[in-house]
C-alpha cells in the first residue's frame, strides 16, 4: 500500500485538504465534478504560474526564454497561461504551431524540435516566423535549407547534440543516449555544424540538447552541460559562434515521494558551470514541459464498481487508460486519493482498473481506499502527459478540463461527444 500522507499531497499547496474534502485553490472539487460530470481534468493555474517562477527565479538577471513544450499539456487556455507569462513554446508538429499561434504565442519565442519534421511543417513554420528550428539529423539540414532557399529565407538553426549521457529515468523517455533516435550524435556534431553553416537557407544560432524526462538527480544535467560546453567550445572554434545554448532534460515531479531539485537550485549548479568556461553572457533557452504543468493537474473519477476477487480486489472507475495512458505505458504511478475522506472508515486494497477492455487498463495498483459506488476520487500529478496523450479507445470521449483560478473555476474544453468523434467519418455506398 502507497499512498502519499495529506501533507505530501503532489501539488500541494494549491491541492490541500479542508476538513474531510479535497480543495484546489479556492474550489471545491466535488462542486467541480457535480456541475461538469466524470471523468474530469482539473488545473490550478496558480501551480502552473508557482513551477514556472521557479525557473524565472533562477535565471533571474541572465538572457534567457522558457520555451513551454506544448506536448506536456496542449490545451488552448493552458498555453494562453503561459504565453501570457512571457514564456515562448517548443513544439513539435504543425498542429502544435497552429495551437500555440491561436494561444497567443510570440513566433519569435517558438522553437520546433523533433527528428520528423515534413516539408510542409517546415514552410508553415518558416511562414510563421518562428525563431528556432531545433534540427536532428544531417540530412534534415539538407531539406531545411532547401525549403527555405525556395522561399528566398534563411532558417534560424541549433543542432540538437546527443551528449551521450544517462538520465537514469524510463527507457521510453530517456531521449539522450546513444542507441536513441535523437539528436545528433557527438562525434559527429562538429562536421554538422560546418556543413551547416555552408548552407545557404540556414543561418545557424545556437546549440541544443535534451537527455529525457523525469529526471530527479543532478549529476546527469551536470555531466551532460560538461559534454555540451565541451562542444561548444570545439564550434566556436572552428566554426561559428553561438548566439544561445538551449539546454534540457525535463525536470521531474512528485510522482510518489521523488524529490528532484527545484529548477532555481539546479540552475544556479548550471549557471555556474556555465560562467568558468565563458558562456555565461549566451542567451540560455530551456523547454521545459512536465514540471510547470504536471502537478498542477488532477483527474476526477467516479467509483463505478467494487467487485472482489480471489487474488485481487477492483475497483471499476469511470476513467481510463485512454484519459490516463501513463499507468499503461509506463508502468507509472499516479496517487489517487478519495475526494471526500470516510472518516473511521476501513480500508480495502483494490487496484484502480477502467472499464476499457485490456487487462492493460489500471490507474492505481494494491490502493488501500475507503470508498463505495458513487464516490469520488482524484488522481493526481495529472497535469502532464494525460489530456495531451489521451485517446477514444474503445469510443470513449475525451472528459472536459476545468482551469480554476481562485474561487473561478472556468470549463476550458468542453466533453466530447460521439458526434464529434464520428465527425469526418463516410459511410460508404
Ligand atoms: N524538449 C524535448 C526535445 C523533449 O523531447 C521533451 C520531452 C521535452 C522538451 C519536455 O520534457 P519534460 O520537461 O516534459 O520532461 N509521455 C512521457 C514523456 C515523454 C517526454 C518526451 N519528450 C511521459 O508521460 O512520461
Amino acid at each position: 500500500m502507497t499512498q502519499p500522507s495529506a501533507s505530501a499531497l503532489p501539488g500541494s499547496p494549491q491541492l490541500a485538504r479542508r476538513g474531510s474534502e479535497l480543495w484546489l485553490e479556492g474550489c471545491r472539487l466535488s462542486d467541480l465534478a457535480k456541475v461538469h460530470g466524470t471523468p474530469l481534468f482539473v488545473y490550478s493555474k496558480a501551480a502552473m504560474r508557482s513551477a514556472l517562477a521557479a525557473y524565472q527565479r533562477g535565471f533571474a538577471g541572465r538572457q534567457s526564454t522558457i520555451h513551454y513544450a506544448m506536448k506536456a499539456n496542449s490545451s488552448l487556455a493552458v498555453l494562453q497561461v503561459f504565453a501570457s507569462a512571457g514564456c515562448g513554446f517548443d513544439i513539435v508538429s504543425g498542429g502544435e504551431l497552429t495551437r500555440a499561434l491561436t494561444a497567443g504565442a510570440e513566433p519569435g519565442k517558438i522553437i520546433f524540435s523533433g527528428v520528423g519534421k515534413t516539408r510542409a511543417e517546415m514552410r508553415q513554420a518558416l511562414q510563421a516566423g518562428i525563431g528556432c528550428f531545433n534540427v536532428e539529423s544531417e540530412p534534415e539540414l539538407e531539406v531545411l535549407s532547401e525549403v527555405a532557399q525556395s522561399m528566398g529565407l534563411r532558417a534560424p538553426v541549433s543542432i540538437r547534440v546527443n551528449p551521450n549521457v544517462d538520465a537514469k529515468t524510463h527507457p521510453y523517455i530517456s531521449t539522450g543516449l546513444k542507441g536513441n533516435k535523437f539528436g545528433v550524435a557527438h562525434e559527429r556534431t562538429l562536421a554538422a555544424y560546418r556543413r551547416a553553416a555552408s548552407l545557404p537557407g540556414l543561418k545557424v544560432v545556437g546549440i541544443d540538447c535534451h537527455i529525457g524526462s523525469q529526471i530527479t538527480e543532478t549529476g546527469p544535467y551536470l555531466d551532460a552541460m560538461d559534454r555540451v560546453l565541451e562542444l561548444v567550445e570545439a564550434i566556436e572554434a572552428q566554426v561559428t559562434r553561438l548566439a544561445h545554448i538551449d539546454f534540457g532534460g525535463g525536470l521531474g515531479i512528485n510522482y510518489k515521494g521523488d524529490t528532484p531539485p527545484e529548477a532555481d537550485a539546479l540552475w544556479q549548479q548550471l549557471l555556474a558551470k556555465l560562467d568558468a568556461r565563458g558562456f555565461g553572457d549566451r542567451h540560455l533557452m530551456v523547454e521545459p514541459g512536465r514540471s510547470l504543468v504536471g502537478n498542477a493537474g488532477l483527474c476526477i473519477t467516479e467509483v463505478q464498481y467494487l467487485k472482489p476477487g480471489e487474488q485481487k480486489n477492483f475497483c471499476i472507475v469511470d476513467a481510463a487508460m485512454n484519459d490516463l495512458p501513463r499507468p499503461a505505458m509506463y508502468e507509472a504511478f499516479h496517487a489517487i486519493v478519495p475526494l471526500t475522506e470516510r472518516e473511521g472508515a476501513d480500508t480495502t486494497v483494490y487496484d484502480v482498473v477502467g472499464p476499457v477492455c485490456e487487462s492493460g487498463d489500471w490507474l492505481g495498483r494494491d490502493r488501500a481506499l475507503a470508498v463505495q459506488p458513487g464516490d469520488l476520487m482524484a488522481v493526481l500529478s495529472a497535469g502532464a502527459y494525460c489530456m495531451s496523450m489521451a485517446s477514444n479507445y474503445n469510443t470513449r470521449g475525451r472528459p472536459a478540463e476545468v482551469l480554476v483560478d481562485g474561487e473561478q473555476a472556468h470549463l476550458i474544453r468542453e466533453r466530447e461527444t460521439v458526434e464529434d468523434q464520428m465527425r469526418g467519418e463516410r459511410l460508404v455506398g
